[in-house]
């Protein structure tokens, strides 16, 4: 989908986010168009995880982090986490994705959606069930009974009922066969035909390229290269990093 508002969605000026002193990234300008999804691939440590977190406002560490983020053109770097959220940022982490000891449908129920969402989209559970078949008919069963596949997309439900304005998610192949990495990067693409805006965190390059509609290559804390897919597909520090994925 092309972008029809001319205000990026997210924009990234001069992030720096450094861990006791070791600079894990420095991102001079990136940003985000509304109905696009974009994907960084990198390799490991290359500081995918660091710039999806600083974006939140979130670490596991306590870095230091510089810089100016903006959604929808209002600076958000002051704001706490929580406050990111409630304004739509939404990250749906490497693991921990749904509580193991309730069902389906308490999960869901317990993302409850957000009063003032601020025009937002706000996804009914029914629309949810629409979306992801094999949840509806698992809406009895206990998160922890779930197959990856099944959380992660459980994973994405409770994002939705937060009403993103930009969705970010972080590594949702691992640990998924290939099939199934297909079916969840496929919604993700329905999702984003829809209208919403996506930031897809991938060491899987291949199946990133599938999805994508902009390609952004991350390297040691650095943008290396970014462009459309199509071209950066050709691009053979992309193979590099494709090949150093899977080897
Ligand atoms: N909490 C932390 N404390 C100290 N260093 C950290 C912390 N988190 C990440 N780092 C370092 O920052 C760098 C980037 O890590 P990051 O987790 O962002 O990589 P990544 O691209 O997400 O890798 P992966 O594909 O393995 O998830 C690495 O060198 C890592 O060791
Ligand atoms: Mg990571």
């Amino acid at each position: 989908m092309t972008a029809t508002n001319p205000t990026p969605v997210l924009e990234v000026r001069n992030l720096s986010v450094s861990y006791a002193g070791n600079r894990a990234l420095s991102v001079d300008h990136f940003q985000l168009a509304e109905g696009e999804l974009a994907g960084i691939v990198g390799a490991n440590g290359a500081g995918k995880s660091t710039f999806a977190s600083a974006l939140l406002g979130w670490s596991r560490g306590a870095p230091k982090v510089t810089g100016e983020i903006l959604l929808d053109g209002q600076p958000i770097t002051a704001l706490e986490t929580p406050e990111r959220v409630r304004r739509g940022m939404l990250l749906i982490p490497e693991s921990d994705l749904v509580f193991a000891t309730m069902t389906v449908s308490e999960n869901l129920a317990h993302a409850a959606s957000p009063a003032n969402a601020g025009g937002r989209r706000l996804y009914s559970t029914d629309e949810i069930y629409d979306l992801f078949p094999n949840l509806a008919e698992r809406r009895n069963h206990l998160g922890g009974q779930l197959s990856g596949g099944e959380r992660q997309m459980l994973g994405i439900a409770r994002a939705l009922r937060l009403a993103p304005r930009v969705l970010m998610l972080d590594e949702p192949s691992i640990g998924l066969a290939p099939k199934l990495v297909s079916v969840v990067l496929q919604t993700v693409r329905t999702l984003v035909d829809e209208g919403l805006t996506v930031l897809l965190v991938e060491q899987n390059v291949k199946a990133a390229i599938r999805a994508v509609d902009r390609l952004i290559l991350l390297e040691r804390g650095r943008i290396l290269a970014e462009g459309p897919v199509d071209e950066m597909k050709e691009d053979p520090r992309v193979a590099d990093a494709y090949l150093g994925a899977s080897a």
